[in-house]
């Protein structure tokens, strides 16, 4: 095995950002997933899990090692990677815990190479490991963790991805402790659209990029309007409408399910605003007696970061 390893923190994500459903995203400071990679001799991708959550270790099964057996199909001299994982963003979550997996583990990897590969060839390999956890292969959380901020996906065949500027911006989270599979909560959406629902809805999407790039708060607010799947997922979140309603009371500008949930995000204009949010979720979830973790955050503009690179 190679001494020469990399480290990298690795972002939280809120795939859809409400309209948005698997073309709009955006990365989050906190909490990150800690992942170091090195270059081994042994063929394949060999990982080591240093947390609670039990993970696969079986490469195929492993979204970090589906990312990277992708990329070393495209490789020719280097016979595989070995990678040592601590999550600190919890599976199941709905804030992108294996696209931050994925992503951390082809920006380490190609760290190593001398990045050979465009950002773009990262999101296609790290993709792969999206297919791993949910059997589908969606950009909506590996882009932004990659790119860093907020990211429209405008199309994945072929990849078009579209790094959109945006105001600052407090995003508090409030993560209720129950599961939700992403492959499940994709399983009960129906594959029909009304047409007027989607007027709504491209209007909204298009209302929040323009939001986004002329910094127009109150147009951010009023375009995160989800007509089409959060009436169906929101069933799967108790208490979904009651933290809506009462984080809008506390100065939310809007927000909504976060991926496919059980997350629910908020966004703000200030640090005061998100803290108080944080305070509306949390007594929502103290009166239905379910538990519950917050983060109070900001949208992270630089993406997976390196924070060791070790050539020894
Ligand atoms: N766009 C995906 C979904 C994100 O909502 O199913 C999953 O995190």
């Amino acid at each position: 095995m190679s001494l020469h390893s990399i480290k990298v923190f690795s972002p939280a994500t809120v795939a859809n950002i409400v309209c948005g459903f698997d073309v709009l995203g955006f990365a989050l400071s906190t909490p990150v997933d800690e992942l170091t990679v090195s270059i081994s001799n042994t063929k394949g991708v060999t990982i080591v899990n240093e947390d609670e959550f039990n993970l696969p270790t079986t490469a195929e099964k492993n979204v970090c090692g589906g990312a990277l057996l992708a990329m070393l199909d495209e490789v020719k001299d280097v016979a595989g990677f070995h990678i040592i994982s601590k999550k600190n963003i919890m599976p199941g979550s709905g804030i992108g815990s294996s696209a931050a997996s994925a992503a951390g583990a082809v920006i380490a990897a190609n760290t190593l190479l001398g990045n050979i590969f465009s950002k773009e060839d990262l999101v296609r390999f790290a993709m792969n490991g999206e297919k791993v956890a949910s059997g589908v292969k969606h950009a909506d959380n590996i882009a932004p963790a990659i790119y860093g901020g907020v990211t429209l996906i405008r199309s994945i065949h072929p990849l078009d991805i579209v790094c959109l500027d945006a105001p600052e911006l407090h995003v508090t989270i409030v993560h209720p402790q129950i599961e939700i599979r992403t492959a499940d909560a994709r399983q009960i959406l129906k594959q029909n659209v009304l047409l007027k629902d989607a007027i709504k809805q491209w209007g909204n999407i298009a209302g929040l990029v323009a939001g986004f790039l002329q910094k127009d708060y109150d147009l951010i607010g009023r375009s995160l309007e989800d007509v089409i799947i959060e009436p169906v997922r929101s069933m799967l979140i108790p208490g979904f409408d009651e933290v809506k309603q009462q984080c809008k009371e506390a100065g939310a500008l809007g927000g909504g399910i976060s991926g496919s949930g059980p997350s629910i995000f908020m966004l703000s204009k200030n640090k005061h605003a998100a803290q108080a949010i944080e305070k509306a979720m949390q007594s929502v979830y103290d009166k239905i007696g379910l538990a519950y973790h917050t983060h109070v955050t900001t949208i992270n503009t630089e993406g997976v970061k390196i924070v060791m690179d070790d050539k020894r």
